[in-house]
């Protein structure tokens, strides 16, 4: 047993990484309590296991592996999402289109069944079922990736009742849902970056799954497939709302037009860039049977 506290190894581990908030995280890990717990035990000793882990975790850091991998976990919205290497750490602008796809969803009055397609961790699904009212919702959460989908199944397990109202599906967009269900809104965080982009940071290029990020030569190859591909699994008056890059609004909303959807919009995140594509099956909403 060393005679270090927990609240002196969070100093120390600030010193190293440069900022407390991150020491925290760290620490938090390492010493295996979080929030509330973690305070508690500021004033404990910690133990060699405890050491060791955290060493580990920064002998990671330094290879500039993300600190999302590292930790294990990222928080998303309400949710505090397992990750690794297999799926692509969930982004906050990613909230913004998980929360446009929640607030669509909502206003369906009774029953609401959604899909969120290129799920990853879940990170966009978990959410709509965690936030969309527990009765009356069903959410699909697919992915081409198997591996991902373990993520996304681990996660999954951690959502509570709301998992029950949740389906999985494998397989390449429209293909890994039923033939048969249609959906209010489907939403999607597909790859978007043109292949060879000097935009791409290199750390996220050494690390995150390049198939959930490259997408052909000039990053459109994912949305028109799904834009295309939409209309005929949406309820008429059905949403289709995808994450976009930040340079891709106008082509994406030409996309949406050519393809019949109206009320068509392109929202911005809070950098001011495209970022969110949303358009409508045109029709009317029917009583809809989840
Ligand atoms: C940009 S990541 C988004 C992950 C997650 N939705 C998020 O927002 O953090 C794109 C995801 O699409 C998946 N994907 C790529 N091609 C696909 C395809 N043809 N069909 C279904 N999913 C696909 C990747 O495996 C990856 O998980």
């Amino acid at each position: 047993m060393s005679e270090l506290s927990v609240r002196e190894l969070w100093a120390q581990t600030a010193d190293v990484v440069g900022t407390r908030h991150e020491a925290r995280w760290l620490c938090e890990v390492a010493v295996g309590a979080t929030g509330d717990e973690f305070i508690l035990v500021l004033d404990e000793p910690v133990t060699e296991r405890m050491v060791a882990h955290l060493d580990a975790m920064l002998a990671r850091l330094r290879t500039g592996e993300p600190l999302q991998y590292v930790l294990g976990r990222w928080g998303f919205r309400r949710l505090d999402l397992l990750i690794d290497r297999r799926v692509l750490i969930p982004r906050p602008e990613t909230e913004l289109v998980a929360g446009v796809a929640i607030e669509l969803a909502a206003a369906r009055p009774t029953t609401r069944t959604v899909a969120d397609l290129g799920t990853g961790s879940g990170a966009i699904g978990l959410a709509l079922a965690d936030e969309l009212p527990l009765e009356g919702t069903t959410v699909w959460i697919t992915d081409v990736s198997e591996a991902a989908l373990a993520v996304a199944r681990a996660n999954l397990a951690g959502i509570g009742r709301a998992a029950t109202n949740v389906r999985v599906g494998v397989g390449s967009w429209f293909e890994a849902l039923p033939a048969d269900q249609h959906f209010d809104v489907i939403v999607s965080n597909p790859p978007y970056v043109a292949e060879g982009s000097p935009e791409l940071d290199d750390s996220v290029a050494a690390w995150e799954p390049a198939e959930a990020l490259l997408a052909g030569v000039d990053g459109l190859d994912d949305i028109c497939e799904l834009v295309a591909g939409a209309s005929e699994r949406l309820r008429p008056g059905g949403w289709l709302v995808l994450e976009i890059g930040a340079d891709q609004g106008d082509v994406v909303r030409r996309l949406f037009d050519d393809h019949d959807f109206v009320d068509v919009e392109i929202r911005h995140d809070l950098a001011g860039r495209d970022r969110v594509a949303l358009g409508r099956r045109p029709g009317e909403p029917q009583p809809s049977h989840p």
